[in-house]
């Protein structure tokens, strides 16, 4: 098992794009500020969508040009070569490019088919090549799709094989309702990584039915080391009915750090951001391991 994991929070993006609250640009930048503090190696900050669709990601070109220097990489998340476009003009080069792993989930995301999804895909992945811009591509609903049903794992490796082809930064195997479990896990992850090697491979899990620990854990044993988590679990697709909140970021430093996993991450100022994400939202989520750490800080404190 990896001795060092790399954690991109996409709180700022997925904990928030389908809250009832939409926050402010400013108090946005607060909790990407409070993010940055608990040293998140990289922070998914929003997305370049329409903002008719995700009305809670507009504006993510102001927050990107307030964004302070840190060590910290910054990434949007882009459905299309437009949202690419205006990521680039904006100074990102490091880039969430999501596609689906079915015909439905594609048509309800982003308004194109299957086909026309992965060949756009295509030629952003070349003009990223061109440009310099680290695209990490996200395949969406790989265990299972709401729309329709179970994906077969042998459809999810052909995809990314082709996807592969294209050369990205790295491939994230997404599972976007929270329908996958450790055994799934492991078995697609393992042909993967027989196949494209564990340093381009990710994992996106949901928690949706209280899984993605044990998800983590499984892709962990294969060597995977790149995980996305949301501060308090936050999260969940507009466009995916069904979709709960990603693995709380607290949870997997939690038991990465308890293993002897390095993250960087400081869990104390984790918390904080918790909190501070509780506040602009007006809301009370918390991992389950939030009590127990708090707890354990104010007994060093
Ligand atoms: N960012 C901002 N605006 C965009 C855009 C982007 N990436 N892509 C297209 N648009 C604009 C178009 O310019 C057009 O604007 P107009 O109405 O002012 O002319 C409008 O959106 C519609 O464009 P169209 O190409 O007809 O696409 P659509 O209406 O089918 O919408 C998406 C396609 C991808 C823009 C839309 O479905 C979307 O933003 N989905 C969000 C996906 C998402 O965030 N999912 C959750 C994360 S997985
Ligand atoms: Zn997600």
């Amino acid at each position: 098992m990896a001795d060092t994991v790399t954690i991109k929070e996409v709180g700022p993006r997925d904990g928030l794009q389908s809250q009832p609250v939409h926050l402010t640009v400013e108090a946005r930048l607060e909790l990407v500020t409070a993010l940055i503090d608990a040293r998140l190696p990289e922070i998914e900050v929003g997305s370049f969508v329409s903002p008719k669709a995700v009305p809670q990601m507009a504006d993510t070109d102001t927050l990107v040009a307030a964004l302070p220097n840190s060590g910290c990489i910054y990434s949007v998340l882009v459905p299309n070569q437009k949202g690419y476009e205006l990521a680039l003009s904006a100074g990102i080069t490091e880039m969430g490019l999501v596609v689906s792993a079915t015909e439905l989930m594609n048509q309800n995301n982003i308004g194109k088919g299957l086909e026309d999804t992965f060949s756009s895909a295509e030629i952003i992945l070349e003009r990223a090549l061109e440009d310099g811009v680290d695209i990490h591509v996200y395949l969406a609903v790989a265990f299972e799709c709401p729309y329709e049903g179970l994906v077969a794992p042998a459809t999810v490796i052909d995809q990314v094989n082709r996807l592969m082809r294209c050369r990205p930064s790295r491939l994230m195997v997404a599972d976007t309702i929270g329908a996958a479990n450790p055994r799934a896990v492991s078995s697609l992850v393992s042909e993967l990584v027989a196949q494209h090697g564990s340093e381009v491979l990710g994992c996106h899990f949901h928690d949706t039915r209280a899984m993605a620990m044990t998800n983590v854990f499984a892709a962990l044993e294969h060597d995977v080391r790149l995980f996305d988590s949301a501060i308090g679990g936050l999260g969940g697709c507009p466009f995916a009915p069904g979709a709960k909140g990603n693995l709380a970021t607290e949870d997997l430093v939690t038991l990465l750090e308890s293993m002897g996993v390095n993250t960087g991450v400081s869990l104390e100022h984790l918390l904080t951001a918790v909190t501070t994400a509780n506040r602009l939202l007006g809301a009370d989520n918390y991992g389950r391991s939030y009590s127990w750490v708090s707890r354990s800080w104010q007994k060093l404190g």
